[in-house]
């Protein structure tokens, strides 16, 4: 038997008295692509950030290739989600003294920063429309331009999973199709990718689409 990616096991979060996620179980399997659609407020970025081990559940487990991740220390969290997870968050975060390169070469810093990586990162940005913008700082470029240096980001390694967060937002519909064409293609990999969207025809791209409602996760696909 094949081992999921990633497994929520009623996975519940409340935020002071309020119950933001109640008891959500999921199975991620490699190459595989799931979009979350729901309201604003509704809780999709925390899910993906408990995902993520970002951030901790009230209750409930996370396994990982059949590993209970959510209990483990601070230390062993960190050396998965680096080995392990590419994440594109809803506000990009970049570091405004480095060079759009260099943002996007960061995860490679502790694990190789051969030619091949350099080179890499820069198909990647060239792809995304960005070739002309390599050694510009953040706070130099546009919303839209901010996101996709993101995603070249979480791309560079080809992890096994991928988290993104509203990543079509702020481009134009041209662009939009460039990075979820370049999400799905990472399935091609095996990667297991999960994109939170407002965009129906995005979500209809995916293998599987839940709506997060009231704290459920409702399968609509
Ligand atoms: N650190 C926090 N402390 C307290 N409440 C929080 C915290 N983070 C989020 N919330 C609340 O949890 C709810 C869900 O937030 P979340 O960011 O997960 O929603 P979302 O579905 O991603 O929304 P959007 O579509 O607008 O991005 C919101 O009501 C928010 O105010
Ligand atoms: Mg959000």
């Amino acid at each position: 038997m094949t081992k999921n990616l990633l497994e929520l096991h009623q996975i519940s979060k409340s935020y002071e008295e309020e119950l933001i996620l109640e008891e959500i179980s999921l199975s991620v399997q490699p190459g595989t692509a799931i979009a979350i659609t729901g309201n604003s407020g509704g809780g999709k970025t925390t899910l993906l950030s408990i995902m993520g081990l970002l951030q901790k559940p009230t209750s409930g487990q996370i396994t990982m290739n059949g590993l209970e991740a959510s209990s483990l220390d601070q230390k062993k969290q960190a050396k998965i989600r680096g080995e392990s997870i590419g994440f594109v968050f809803q506000r990009a975060r970049l570091i405004s003294s480095l060079t759009i390169q260099e943002n996007v070469l960061l995860p490679a810093w502790f694990v190789r920063k051969e030619k091949e990586i350099v080179e890499r990162a820069q198909q990647l940005l060239s792809y995304f429309e960005l070739e002309h913008r390599l050694n510009h700082k953040p706070q130099q470029l546009s919303l839209g331009q901010l996101r996709r240096v993101a995603l070249a980001r979480a791309l560079l390694l080809q992890p096994p999973l991928l988290l993104a967060d509203e990543p079509t937002n702020d481009l134009d519909p041209a662009l939009a199709d460039i990075v979820a064409g370049a999400l799905l293609q990472a399935r091609n990999q095996g990667t297991g990718v999960i994109i939170v969207t407002h965009d129906p025809a995005l979500a209809q791209k995916a293998d599987h689409h839940f709506r997060l409602e009231q704290g459920n996760l409702i399968q609509v696909k």
